[in-house]
């Protein structure tokens, strides 16, 4: 049989899938793998019937591809897929539920508030600032590559920030902004590949330190000692099982000048791009890109 990678799709997200899904599907294809790119935007999922796929590899980046619904529709198919499945897709889709559950297991996340669409008022800004702190970061709940995100520190800011972000989704994360270093945990069939740190000029990691400048360094070893290593390893496994994630992802997480971590968010189908992170932390684990896509796609596997 062959393998589907699906890419592109219809999210924010797509311009950035079709870099990590033709990344990829070069790689299978340079090894010998039948695969094939399948763009969930110009098709119909019931084409797959007919084109002989025994197997998906996802490489769809946002909703409709990494929320769970793709994942329920391949498993009404009956197509193995990679990956997590579509309880744990949907969870790591949403930042606010992320981080619900993982404050009810005691998991270390940043203070934050709900905007709803329906019923914000721009009034209630100055009290969420108080009650926050002076620097908040306003993240849509389903979104992914900073899409939608802001750092604010006013009230005003604040409003204008979060009602930019209803334009991606109608429940918007208002997060404590932890003054810190940034790090993330690439998983992959349950093990934590080394941390990487990363460092930008910019306000924050944001869509064009991710992936159209040069400006952002990249640590790897990220300069953790061992015990902070190994603290944020079990950490970030933690977090992925929480939200019952499996197969493979990465564990976006920052640290305080204390030494404290705390838990940002969870990616179902991390990027895969040349300037990606979970490359560059299997790189340093000594496992090639075409090593790592084949694990990938052994996540298929029932
Ligand atoms: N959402 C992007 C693709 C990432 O997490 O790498
Ligand atoms: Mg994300």
């Amino acid at each position: 049989g062959r393998v589907a990678v699906m890419l592109g799709g219809e999210s924010a997200e797509r311009e950035v899938s079709l870099r990590s899904g033709n990344a990829v599907l070069n790689s299978l294809i340079k090894q010998g793998v039948n695969a094939f790119a399948f763009d969930p935007a110009e098709r119909q999922l019931t084409d797959l019937i007919g084109e002989n796929v025994d197997r998906v590899l996802i490489m769809l980046h946002g909703r409709g591809g990494e929320d769970g619904a793709m994942q329920g529709a391949l498993q009404q198919l009956k197509i193995p897929y990679t990956g997590s499945g579509v309880l744990g897709s949907a969870l790591a889709m949403d930042k606010i539920h992320s981080k619900q559950i993982w404050q009810c297991l005691d998991l270390p996340t940043a203070k934050y508030q709900i905007a709803d669409k329906s019923c914000f008022e721009a009034g209630s800004c100055n009290a969420i600032m108080n009650e926050l702190g002076n620097e908040v970061m306003v993240k849509p709940a389903r979104e992914g590559s900073s899409i939608g995100m802001a750092r604010v520190t006013s009230a005003t800011q604040l409003a204008n920030a979060i009602q930019d972000a209803f334009i991606y989704d109608n429940e918007v994360l208002l997060e404590q902004y932890i003054d810190g270093a940034e790090f993330t945990v690439a998983v992959l069939h349950g093990q934590a590949l080394p941390s990487i740190r990363m460092s930008t000029p910019h306000t924050f990691y944001d869509y064009a330190a991710k992936y159209q400048d040069n400006t952002t360094e990249y640590f790897c070893p990220s300069g953790l000692p061992t015990d902070k290593e190994n603290e944020l390893a079990a950490l970030s496994i933690r977090a992925f099982k929480a939200l019952s994630g499996s197969g493979w992802g990465r564990i976006d997480v920052m640290q305080d000048a204390t030494g404290q971590f705390y838990l940002l968010e969870a990616n179902t189908v991390p990027g895969m791009t040349e300037k990606s992170l979970v490359p560059k932390a299997a790189k340093a684990a000594g496992i090639s890109f075409d090593d790592l896509t084949l694990a990938i796609l052994a996540t298929s596997m029932p």
